[in-house]
């Protein structure tokens, strides 16, 4: 039986349909509302409003569930790889093997950018931060690629797909190259997808270089970890630009744009410079609670709180497990991990905090692993955007095969009413 919710305003009583998703979470379709009362809902951030129906991935932030293609998050890390994790989540199901390596091989064959790319990329100062770099580069690719994809094309849109996921790890790792003054790498086919991001990354020309397939595996679960999280904010700037029929590359520029903010994705190299000068002052964590706590302090605990967790963070935990066990594989000693422990503690005693349900979230502990992979600080979210991007083209795929109408909220005036010119010349 299908519920409504009734709403009475000015005096006038109406019906609205209630949808209800599989996972029982329910929402009122308002489609109709302003078309029957001339009144519309108002919701900054939208707290407490859907954007869409989708089938790619569900968390439930009170119980601290996070699955994708109702696989659990954990089972994902543990078990799967990060192109099996991207295929799930671009294409619905896990691939057999034959179709992931299919996948593999799809992907190899448009790991090479423009060379002409390569111009654009010299334009930029080595100072530049790597996420205005990578945004820039990716919305370059079009003009590469000129010819807008045909979503309703299967070929179509799986070329681009394997384009996509090809070119970006690329020009990802271009952007810390470009920053070290050394020579941009090409992706070698011989090697996996993982393992040439430390490839590209770290490979140098005066002489052979092996990525550490310990390093290798921590990376490959780090970014399964990001790979989507519904509709966050760079997920949802991906959707809403796509809205327009904007391309592919076009709108994850966009999300890489989102996605830099240090309220986002950038809290993890936030996240690191608050633990570092935490350190650098002296280690007294007490003494940034207290900053944190204080409203008239504009400091804020980096990795901690989320819009929707309020509950651990289901990839804090295991991000904090990867943690410990990469340093002490690595036999890395990292104060900063201590200070982040210890911080952690201190927060999950404290009332501030617990009262806002205030739980570390992806971002706290991963630039700790990062760190000890020798990646630096400023690429921190460069990592987030690699693991995001399967997410990404999921959520933009869904949204233009459903054929949803392009984004455009309204408002509530509150500005000046009709005056007459008058000019203050
Ligand atoms: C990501 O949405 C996603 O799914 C994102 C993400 C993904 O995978 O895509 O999970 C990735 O972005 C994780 C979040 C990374 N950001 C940070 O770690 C930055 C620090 N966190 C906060 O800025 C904050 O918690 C947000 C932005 C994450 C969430 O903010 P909300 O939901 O808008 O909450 P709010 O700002 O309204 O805070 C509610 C209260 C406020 O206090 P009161 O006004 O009630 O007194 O909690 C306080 C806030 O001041 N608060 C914090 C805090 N976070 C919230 N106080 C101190 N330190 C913090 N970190």
């Amino acid at each position: 039986m299908s519920k409504i919710a009734t709403l009475e305003v000015d005096g006038q009583k109406i019906e609205l349909p209630v949808i209800t998703g599989s996972e029982n979470e329910s929402a009122i379709d308002i489609n109709k509302l302003r078309d029957l009362t001339g009144i519309i809902t108002i919701d900054p951030g939208y707290k407490n409003s859907g954007s869409c129906k989708s089938e790619i991935t569900f968390l439930d932030g009170e119980l601290g569930i996070l699955r994708y293609r109702g696989y659990s998050i954990e089972d994902l890390a543990e078990k799967a790889s990060f192109l099996e994790v991207s295929y799930l989540l671009i294409f619905g199901e896990l691939p057999t093997a034959q179709q992931l390596e299919q996948f593999e091989t799809d992907i190899k064959k448009h790991t090479l950018v423009n060379e002409e790319m390569k111009n654009i990329i010299d334009g930029f100062p080595k100072t530049a931060h790597p996420m205005g770099v990578l945004s820039a580069l990716t919305s370059a690719l079009t003009a590469f690629n000129p010819k807008a994809v045909n979503v309703d094309n299967e070929k179509e849109m799986y070329e681009a797909i394997c384009k996509t996921m090809g070119k970006f790890l690329v020009i990802a790792t271009w952007t810390y190259r470009k920053s070290m003054g050394y020579p941009l790498n090409y992706y070698d086919n011989t090697k996996g997808y993982v393992e040439n991001f430390m490839h590209l990354m770290f490979q140098l020309p005066t002489g052979p270089y092996k990525a550490n397939p310990i390093i290798v595996d921590a990376l490959d679960k780090l970014f399964i970890l990001h790979a989507d999280h519904e509709q966050n904010c760079s997920t949802s700037t991906v959707r809403m630009v796509g809205s327009s029929h904007a391309g592919l590359f076009a709108s994850i520029s966009a999300g890489v744009s989102a996605l830099w903010g240090p309220l986002h994705g950038g809290a993890n190299q936030a996240v690191l410079e608050m633990l570092e000068e935490i350190n650098k002052d002296g280690g007294d964590t007490e003494k940034f609670l207290a900053k944190a706590k204080d409203k008239n302090d504009p400091f804020r605990l980096m990795g901690f709180g989320h819009r929707v967790y309020k509950n651990f963070d289901p990839r804090a935990r295991i991000i904090k497990k990867a943690a410990k066990e990469v340093l002490e594989t690595l036999g890395v000693e990292d104060p900063i991990l201590e200070i982040a422990k210890k911080l952690e503690a201190a927060a999950l005693e404290d009332e501030y905090f617990k009262s806002r349900n205030l739980y570390p979230n992806v971002d706290f502990y991963s630039g700790i692993i990062y760190r000890a992979l020798g990646i630096p600080t400023d690429m921190f979210t460069v990592m987030f955007a690699i693991g995001r991007l399967p997410g990404w083209i999921a959520q933009w795929k869904e949204m233009r095969e459903n054929k949803e109408p392009i984004g455009r909220p309204r408002q509530i005036y509150t500005g000046h009413p009709l005056r007459e010119f008058k000019s203050n010349k």
